[in-house]
């Protein structure tokens, strides 16, 4: 098991860009398999979100290296503000050792710092991994996303 005693989580810096990419890319190939995802896209909306809130984007470190990673979100709701964990990944080697867990308690103490009381994530139902993990994090079936392809 590695040693997670020495991980150092910070705020998110420019630096980190490219592995984060990388992060993402490997996520959608397990929760969007086939598709292909528009790097760019997700390169200014994370731009975007860490400008407007630092705190944003979260990254573990060990070593100078990027292990993961937790992108977190504030929305105005018509029934008040919802906090989304829009994305949480640890690096393959690290994962099962309570870091994923680290990530989402940071999220929510954040969250809960800025007075929110609702948090929502979004999982695809073939990930089964991501649905145990966030099932254990304590939350909940609330909503259903239907989707069907227009051909
Ligand atoms: C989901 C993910 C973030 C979990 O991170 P992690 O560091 O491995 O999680 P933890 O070690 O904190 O695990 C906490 C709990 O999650 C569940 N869990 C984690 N990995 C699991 C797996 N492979 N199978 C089943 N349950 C799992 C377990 O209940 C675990 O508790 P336990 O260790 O007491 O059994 C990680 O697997 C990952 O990055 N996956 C790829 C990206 C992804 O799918 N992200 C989520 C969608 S945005």
């Amino acid at each position: 098991m590695p040693d997670i005693s020495k991980i150092k989580f910070r705020n998110f810096e420019e630096k980190d860009l490219n592995k984060i990419i990388k992060f993402k890319k490997d996520s959608a190939d397990i929760s969007f398999p086939g598709l292909d995802i528009d790097t760019n896209i997700f390169k200014k909306r994370l731009l975007n979100r860490v400008k407007n809130d630092p705190n944003s984007v979260k990254v573990a470190e060990i070593d100078s290296e990027i292990i993961g990673y937790v992108f977190l979100e504030i929305k105005k709701a018509s029934t008040g503000p919802i906090g989304y964990i829009n994305h949480v990944f640890v690096s393959e080697p690290y994962r099962k050792s309570g870091l994923g867990t680290r990530f989402m308690q940071i999220a929510e103490n954040y969250l809960k710092s800025r007075g929110i009381k609702r948090v929502r994530v979004t999982v695809t139902k073939t990930n089964k991994t991501s649905l145990n993990f966030c099932k254990k994090m304590g939350y909940v079936e609330k909503r259903l996303i239907l989707e069907k392809p227009l051909n």
